[in-house]
């Protein structure tokens, strides 16, 4: 198994949730061949693409283009103005969790320096800006009324983006639970969702008069499966039980926050930030191909067919019910008909079935057999994970086909290069522009197929704290130093600012 941030798509889940099941519901588990190899997006190995290398493609009017953040990752400031502790801040403090015992504690001071954040979106010409409310900032217990100095530091932001023609571009939860929640049980604590749903409704009441487009989570199964099952991030719980249980908690929460910010902002345009991953069976085998079915349910849709269609893929219908603690009715309280499918996406997971003999050897993979893990073909970023534009193309036809062509924002996809200044004080990140270059290029091939995205948000729009990686991993189109918290912008920025600006992605020349 590779244990790395790179969570669920790459890991053996297989042990985990078999762990977690009856063996009674072992037959179950076999899928129709038909229908596991129906529809099924493959993608050929030994191509990543020949329309990668196009010269120049342009992008719909009114097509999008923004950068992403989030709080936890950028805010620093923990304590400010009756902020209230959440898990991140427990996490980092707590020995080992984090590369080089980096912590949020100060990030890039955005809590005071968001100007220059807007600054630098307006030198990039970004209309699009993706952040997220710090929920302890907004009820620094999880419960009751706003705390009216964090509304005002969020009020003030959008005013400021308003002001600079910016859309804000809001997600309400980036992982930064309140602690007092998690002390209360956390997701896996169904009470989590109305908890949520509360807090929804308390921010959509202070900036709904002026935010009008929405994300009510960011990666759930990057944070449920991470913070409940492997432990890697906050709060840290390696319980397979913890996690089924807050997959349901989310899945209620994704509907009732949902319901609740429409009871407020009727025409609000509400969605969710999925990560998302195009699986690929590693062979041309039949098992391999109902393996990618069950890696395509499990990375893919595990959060997004509650919502749109009110039940759980099918590819894993041997859920425990019981044990996810699933009540009657609790399938029509998690839909939600989102307005829009967000997806991030940064690489592709390789599928493939267990053997006979490795079910021996491990018999909790007997529930769930499916192999996966990270493709290799491709070169890797300095984080280590694939570049493959294709997945992205991949990813966005299969939603469009199996959605009935729902609207698609991508919220995210960059890329960890940890390019520095040079002498200059340039920082030349060549190899950013073309990682952005050819997931553009795959983008736009999926919109000429009829996929309707309507953005596209760079991860990131400043190098930030990046979880358990701390500060090692430099995803940002600007380069922070973090002793000064100087923001310069990188040639990738520079080269965005330009794609930006034509609504074109320009001739390879001409890129860097
Ligand atoms: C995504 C997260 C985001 C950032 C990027 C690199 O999974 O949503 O916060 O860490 O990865």
């Amino acid at each position: 198994m590779r244990v790395t941030r790179r969570k669920f798509g790459q890991s053996g889940l297989a042990a985990g949730v078999a762990a977690a099941l009856p063996a009674s519901l072992m037959s179950a588990c076999s899928l129709a061949s038909n229908a596991a190899r129906g529809g099924h997006a493959v993608i050929p190995a030994e191509s990543n693409g020949a329309y990668l290398q196009s010269t120049e493609v342009s992008f719909p009017k009114n097509f999008v283009w923004g950068a992403a953040t989030a709080a936890y990752q950028i805010e620093g400031a923990p304590k400010e103005d009756g902020r209230g502790e959440s898990i991140w801040d427990r996490f980092v403090h707590t020995a080992g969790k984090i590369k080089n015992g980096d912590t949020g504690d100060v990030a890039c001071d955005s809590y005071r320096r968001w100007r220059e954040d807007i600054a630098l979106l307006r030198a990039m010409n970004l209309k699009s800006y993706r952040f997220s409310i710090a929920w302890p900032r907004i009820q620094p217990l999880g419960v009751g009324n706003a705390n009216s100095k964090g509304i005002d530091y969020y009020s003030r932001l959008v005013d400021a983006l308003l002001e600079s023609r910016i859309r804000p571009f809001v997600t309400l939860y980036h992982w930064d639970l309140p602690q007092a929640l998690e002390d209360a049980g956390g997701w896996p604590n169904r009470d989590t969702a109305f908890r949520f749903a509360d807090y929804v409704e308390v921010v959509a009441r202070a900036l709904g008069d002026r935010v009008s487009d929405w994300m009510l989570f960011n990666e759930a199964l990057a944070f449920t499966y991470n913070g409940y099952l492997d432990g890697t991030h906050a709060p840290g719980r390696t319980s397979i039980i913890d996690f089924l249980r807050a997959s349901h908690s989310v899945n209620l929460a994704q509907a009732a926050g949902f319901h609740a910010l429409k009871a407020i902002s009727p025409s609000a345009r509400v969605g969710t930030a999925f990560n998302m991953s195009a699986c690929q069976p590693a062979t041309d085998s039949e098992a391999d191909h109902q393996a990618a079915e069950r890696c395509h349910a499990i990375t893919n849709l595990w959060f997004l067919e509650p919502a749109l269609k009110g039940r759980y893929p099918e590819a894993l219908a041997f859920l425990p019910e019981t044990i996810m603690r699933i009540k009657s009715g609790d399938l029509d309280k998690m839909r939600a008909p989102l307005d829009f499918v967000g997806i991030n996406l940064y690489y592709r997971t390789i599928a493939s079935a267990s053997s006979a003999m490795e079910r021996m050897v491990h018999p909790t993979e007997w529930l769930l057999p499916v192999k996966m893990r990270a493709g290799i073909e491709g070169t890797k970023t300095d984080i280590g994970w694939e570049v493959w534009p294709n997945a992205l193309y991949s990813i966005v036809t299969r939603i469009t086909r199996d959605f009935n062509r729902p609207q698609i924002e991508i919220t995210e996809s960059g890329c960890a290069y940890n390019e520095r200044p040079d002498g200059t004080g340039v920082i030349r990140d060549e190899r950013r522009i073309a990682y952005h270059r050819q997931y553009l290029l795959a983008l736009a091939k999926a919109i000429a197929d009829g996929a309707d995205v309507r953005g596209y948000h760079a991860w990131s729009l400043i190098d930030n704290f990046e979880w358990a990686e701390g500060f090692s991993q430099r995803f940002g189109l600007a380069y922070v130093d973090f002793k000064t918290q100087q923001r310069t912008i990188k040639d990738s920025g520079r080269w965005y600012a330009k794609v930006a600006a034509e609504n074109r992605v320009p001739a390879v020349t001409s890129a860097a």
